[in-house]
């Protein structure tokens, strides 16, 4: 049996000013799903997802989240709704603690219990050790661990992931991604995944939209994350 439609986006524009970076992009995931988003930098892989949560506003078109139409909604109104976004570069608060950090994640659904915090460790528990230390102090693939973890306190239906890999040491890459792929199969929560590395993108990925110029331009299944060089030209065309 085919999972309901989680999310979808039909002719979605977006952009800056003047300058349209979104032009008609249509996609479609369903409950359960981990799904990449790949393409070359500057194709607007980051746009989409800040016009997924609201922080680029749609110009055009319809973005619907559990048959709703969420277009028109602020922010911290989607994330309300169970979309949680991890941005590129991470962006956790660099002054304060990894638990202070956790403790800002957990607003969005009112307070953290003690449940949700183990359930937190338990996926990454170097956050556990360092609860105490300022944000800003850890290494890059501790922070998007924790910046994973804020998101991952308010129970999201839906995660959003924007190049998690980045600037991050190859075996916290493997770590983040199994990690990942483990609580997708154990919680049902579905992850969309922007990404160019290949080595992630294998680990964690059922399938893979490709993005040029603001547009979907191929859909791939499985297995064809399996043909490397294919993989890489679309990566860097
Ligand atoms: N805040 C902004 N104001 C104006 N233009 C922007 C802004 N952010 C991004 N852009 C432009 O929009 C286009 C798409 O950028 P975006 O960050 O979405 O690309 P990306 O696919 O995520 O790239 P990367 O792989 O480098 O992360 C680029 O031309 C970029 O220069
Ligand atoms: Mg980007």
């Amino acid at each position: 049996m085919r999972k309901e439609v989680i999310l979808n986006t039909l002719g979605l524009r977006a952009g800056y000013g003047g300058k349209p970076v979104l032009q008609g992009l249509e996609i479609e995931v369903r409950e359960g799903e981990i799904v990449a988003v790949i393409g070359r930098n500057g194709v607007g892989k980051s746009t989409l997802m800040k016009s997924l949560i609201g922080l680029v506003p749609a110009t055009e078109g319809s973005i619907v989240y559990r048959g709703e139409a969420i277009e028109d909604l602020a922010a911290h109104k989607r994330a309300r709704l169970g979309i949680g976004y991890v941005p590129q570069g991470r962006d956790v608060f660099p002054r304060l603690t990894v638990g202070e950090n956790l403790l800002v994640g957990a607003a969005i659904k009112g307070k953290a219990t003690e449940a949700d915090r183990r359930r937190i460790f338990e996926i990454f528990p170097v956050l556990e050790e360092r609860l105490n230390q300022r944000a800003g102090t850890m290494s890059g693939g501790q922070q998007q661990q924790l910046a994973i973890g804020r998101v991952l306190i308010a129970d999201p239906a839906l995660v959003l992931l924007d190049e998690p890999s980045e600037g991050i040491q190859p075996n916290i890459v493997q770590d983040i991604a199994r990690n990942m792929v483990e609580l997708n199969r154990a919680t049902g929560v579905t992850i969309v995944l922007v990404e160019q590395n290949l080595d992630m993108i294998r680990a964690m990925a059922q399938r893979c939209y490709v993005m040029d110029k603001g547009r979907i331009v191929a859909a791939l299944e499985r297995n064809a994350l399996d043909d490397v060089a294919e993989m890489r030209r679309h990566l860097a065309v």
